[in-house]
């Protein structure tokens, strides 16, 4: 599908499956997550624009790569999207990081915002905005119209599982938009639940219900 890469790499996909078994535990569940992102965040950045700048090792001086422009951000969607955030600050520490709170109400599956903090400079800056979940899509589609009110023009969206028609809708209300998963699932149930999915990814992570 046009601006949807799903992120095949055998260890993501063998994490992914450990992290759906419904007897993973919360704490492997957390650390699975951890790890997982890591290897996404290699994915989403792959194509990121380098520059080069004079270094000197013990040998010799020499134009060495550096990223090209700002800062990255991450944009976390809570809560679930934290358990991404980690493992991607892991890679890029010097990130600069943006909370959009946000939950869906489990009888209109509309989101329900509740915070917002953001860097002041989105405009010149790439965003990656996480969550794991893109089940109706309204929560990342709402996240991406809030981001662009403040000034986003270059954003990414990455999440770990993905239903069709999420992805439909939120490429069709965001065209400008990448969306980076590690799997289309079946659909959705009554329920607005990605089948077969992994069941709540904030309730799995932190042990609620
Ligand atoms: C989950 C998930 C997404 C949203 C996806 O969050 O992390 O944000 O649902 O569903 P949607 O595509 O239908 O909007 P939830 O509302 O459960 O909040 P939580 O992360 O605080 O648990
Ligand atoms: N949010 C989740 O955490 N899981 C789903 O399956 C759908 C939305």
């Amino acid at each position: 599908m046009d601006g949807v890469t799903v992120i095949d790499h055998p260890l993501v996909q063998h994490k992914l499956t450990l992290m759906r078994k419904k007897e993973t535990s919360t704490a492997s569940f957390r650390r699975l997550l951890r790890e997982i992102s890591t290897l996404l965040c290699y994915e989403v950045t792959r194509d990121l624009d380098l520059t080069t700048t004079r270094i000197e090792t013990p040998m010799r001086e020499m134009d060495a790569p550096i990223l090209e422009g700002k800062k990255l951000v991450f944009a976390s969607i809570l809560r679930a999207g934290n358990g991404l955030l980690e493992g991607m600050l892991d890679l890029v520490p010097a990130a600069r990081v943006a909370h959009i709170g946000m939950y869906r109400d489990h009888d209109t599956l509309q989101p329900v915002e509740y915070y917002f903090k953001a860097p002041e400079d989105l405009a010149n800056r790439l965003i990656i905005v996480v969550d794991p979940m893109l089940a109706t899509a309204n929560s990342a589609t709402a996240a991406m119209e809030k981001l662009k009110e403040r000034g986003a023009k270059n954003i990414r969206f990455l999440c770990l599982l993905a239903a069709p028609e999420g992805i439909q809708r939120f490429r069709a209300a965001h065209p400008d938009i990448p969306v980076f998963t590690a799997s289309i699932d079946e659909g959705l149930n009554e329920k607005g639940y990605i089948m077969p999915g992994l069941g709540d990814a904030g309730d799995r992570m932190y042990g609620t219900k």
